[in-house]
């Protein structure tokens, strides 16, 4: 395929999704870049297309990247910050420790738009963008990913291990986790479909293999075919670090497959199965109507991506544009002050 088939492919999605709000909030536009970095979309496509044909898992852990970074002050890069002497880093915390990949891809993504563009296009939007095109790239839906964010000048560890959603939650907990961040019911449902494809690691399932909530006996809402399977791939006392795949029929795809997998007892966490097997939940219908038509999947879906995308943004001339994903940018001296000036006036007489 070449570069050209494959942008035909990325637009025929976006018209077959089309009608979609360009942004549910003002201030981001999908075309924020035309003008200052109109090789934006092309450049993250290329390396996340190269990039995906060898590490087929990616784009799932880009995804995921993307909303441990939505759901800890907001879509600002925060979590892609290193640990330092100033820095507290949220890649240390619970969720994230062991656990985060990509922070590399983004960092080769933003390097290359650099070289294009330098200066202009934040980490959070590379991220934001990155994860809309990881959809495209496992066969899930397109969409104009709504741009203009600007990176944080700090990350908060703590916040990350409170407000990110935990494997053994039950539904009311789930609920809440979204609410805390201004999304409902059906964005939870809609978003925990991204648990279609990637790896979760045995660690986080034992319980419900072998003791669950200390019966001493498996997880009963656990179809016994599929209980033997896991068990097989994370035996008692193994290594907790082994992964299994969320989707046993499609891995790598963005599919309804999750949905359908719950219906006949094959969530992997806990937390997703509860979406299905809470008696008298209100998740139950949306599970029912996703599984039905993968297109109300993927609409909902990407209703969602665009809401979370949306999370607490810094605009305008909050946060900053980092130079490196992974660091602050250094204070300006007042030469750098003065080389900032200057590059501001060169902007305004090249309008
Ligand atoms: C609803 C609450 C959620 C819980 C409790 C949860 C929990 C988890 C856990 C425990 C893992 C495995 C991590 C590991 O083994 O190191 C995981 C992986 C993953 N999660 Fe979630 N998650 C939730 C929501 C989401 C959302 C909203 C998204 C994205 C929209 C998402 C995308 C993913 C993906 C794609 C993976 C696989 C990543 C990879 O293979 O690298 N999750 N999640
Ligand atoms: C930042 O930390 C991540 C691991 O958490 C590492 O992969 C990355 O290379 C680091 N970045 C730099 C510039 O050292
Ligand atoms: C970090 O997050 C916690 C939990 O949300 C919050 O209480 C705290 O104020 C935050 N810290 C900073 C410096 O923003
Ligand atoms: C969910 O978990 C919380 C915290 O453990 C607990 O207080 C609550 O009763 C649980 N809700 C249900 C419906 O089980
Ligand atoms: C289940 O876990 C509880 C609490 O950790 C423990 O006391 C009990 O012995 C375990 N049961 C089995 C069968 O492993």
């Amino acid at each position: 395929m070449n570069s050209l088939s494959l942008i035909a492919t990325t637009l025929c999605c976006i018209v077959v999704f089309g009608g979609l709000p360009f942004s549910s909030n003002a201030q981001l536009d999908p075309f924020f870049y035309i003008k200052t970095c109109p090789q934006l979309h092309s450049i993250v496509y290329k390396i996340l297309f190269d990039i995906s044909r060898t590490d087929t898992r990616m784009p799932a852990s880009i995804i995921r990247l993307h909303f441990h970074d939505c759901f800890v002050q907001g879509c600002d890069a925060s979590v892609l910050l290193n640990k330092t002497s100033t820095v507290v880093s949220e890649q240390d915390a619970f969720p994230n420790i062991n656990s985060l990949r990509g922070i590399n891809v983004i960092n080769d993504l933003k390097t290359a738009v650099e070289k294009a563009c330098p200066n202009k296009v934040s980490c959070a939007d590379i991220l934001t963008l990155a994860a809309g095109i990881s959809s495209v790239l496992t066969g899930g839906p397109g969409w104009w990913v709504p741009l203009g964010r600007r990176d944080s000048l700090t990350a908060n560890q703590t916040a990350a291990n409170i407000n990110l959603p935990g494997p053994n939650f039950n539904l009311t907990q789930l609920k809440k986790a979204f609410a805390d961040q201004g999304l409902n019911t059906v964005d939870l449902v809609a978003l925990s479909g991204a648990h279609t494809f990637g790896r979760a690691r045995c660690l986080f399932i034992v319980d419900r293999l072998y003791n669950f909530s200390n019966t001493g006996k498996p997880d009963p809402t656990l179809d016994t075919t599929y209980l033997k399977e896991l068990q097989t791939q994370c035996p008692r006392n193994g290594d907790g670090n082994n992964r299994v795949n969320f989707d046993p029929t499609t891995p790598d795809k963005l599919d309804k497959n999750f949905y359908n997998n719950l219906q006949v007892k094959k969530g992997l966490l806990q937390s997703d199965q509860e979406l299905f097997s809470t008696p008298g939940a209100d998740t139950i219908s949306t599970v029912n109507s996703f599984a039905a038509n993968q297109n109300v999947f993927f609409q909902n879906f990407v209703n969602s991506m665009i809401k979370m995308g949306n999370i607490g943004v810094l605009t305008g001339n909050k946060g900053e544009i980092r130079k490196q994903c992974n660091f602050v940018n250094k204070k300006s001296s007042e030469l750098d002050l003065a080389i900032e000036l200057l590059e501001g006036e060169d902007m305004v007489s090249s309008i």
